[in-house]
């Protein structure tokens, strides 16, 4: 994998690189070997504390992945990089006094989980945020999700037909919302009537209307579907008018299979919230 600055002419923004790895391409037992290794302290307790061993062991894939693609992107090794959590619960790496090993003086990761799948991003120029859901939710239904939007986001998803084109309408704001308010590392508390995104029919936002804090000019968005009806989303606060490139991998990174490269499309209809 490839950690250098890849812009045009070799010097513009490095990118960002998104991490799919479905639980089934770690084993539990490696995955517990690696984590006994690598985890931290905290993280071994938060792996000691679940009540059931699938989810201790979705934890335990998800954080050896962390850790994994970390050191890969930063040469710092896995049981040695230092996560410290801010006071909302988003991890951050913490930068070594002398900088990181391979170069850059930041690197923002953010990790999402749905029951058997982990998307890990990690930007070396820029906040980012990440969310991955799988359409088929069990019984966890999507009526109490939707309450929490927008009117006209409530209304465009009642415009769908009930079913599977409803769902995936209710999943695509839920991850860009859930995307969003990670990268700027507010989670839940953020409401997420206090902002809203006007989506293209398949794919790709229109418009966002940030929050009162915020404006829309500093956000791109991509929606991604890494496998049929796993739905993700990525919120990338771009600084400048070049944003990164951004190279998708599927699976744990034991190889170094290429990547699939996307683009971070532009907002078409970019637009401050006036209040
Ligand atoms: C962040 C949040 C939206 C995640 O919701 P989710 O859909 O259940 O989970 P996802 O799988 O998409 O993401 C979970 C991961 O997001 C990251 N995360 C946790 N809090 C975060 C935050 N405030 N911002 C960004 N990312 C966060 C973590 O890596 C977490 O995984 P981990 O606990 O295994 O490390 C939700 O947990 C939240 O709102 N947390 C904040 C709660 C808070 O304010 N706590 C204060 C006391 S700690």
């Amino acid at each position: 994998m490839t950690s250098l600055p890849s812009g045009p002419d070799g010097t513009g923004p490095a990118p960002i690189h998104l991490w799919f790895c479905p639980n089934e391409d770690l084993a539990p037992g490696i995955a517990a070997t690696l984590a006994s290794y690598w985890l931290d302290e905290q993280e071994q307790e938060v792996a000691d504390g679940f009540l059931f061993e699938r989810d201790r062991s979705q934890y335990l894939i998800a954080h050896a992945l962390v850790r994994r693609v970390l050191a890969l992107e930063t040469g710092i090794p896995e049981a040695e990089a230092v996560i410290w959590r801010s006071s909302r619960g988003r991890p951050f790496l913490q930068l070594p006094s002398g900088g990181l090993p391979r170069g850059a003086d930041m690197l923002d990761f953010n990790l999402s989980h749905a029951r058997a799948y982990n998307l890990l991003g990690v930007s070396r120029e820029h906040r980012i945020g990440v969310d991955v859901e799988r359409m088929d939710r069990g019984d966890r239904g999507l009526e109490n999700i939707i309450t929490t939007f927008c009117a006209e986001e409530q209304d465009w998803i009642a415009r769908a037909a009930p079913g599977r084109s409803r769902d995936r309408r209710v999943l695509r704001l839920w991850t860009l919302k859930e995307a969003y308010s990670k990268a700027r590392g507010l989670g839940l508390a953020l409401p997420f009537d206090s902002f809203a995104f006007t989506l293209a029919e398949d794919e790709g936002v229109l418009s966002f209307q940030p929050p009162a804090d915020d404006s829309a000019e500093r956000w791109r968005f991509l929606e991604v579907e890494p496998v049929p009806e796993v739905l993700a989303a990525v919120a990338v606060e771009v600084a400048g008018p070049h944003p990164p490139a951004v190279h998708l991998h599927h699976g744990f990174p034991w190889g170094r299979a290429a990547p699939r490269r996307l683009v971070l499309p532009e907002l078409v209809g970019a637009s401050r919230r006036g209040r």
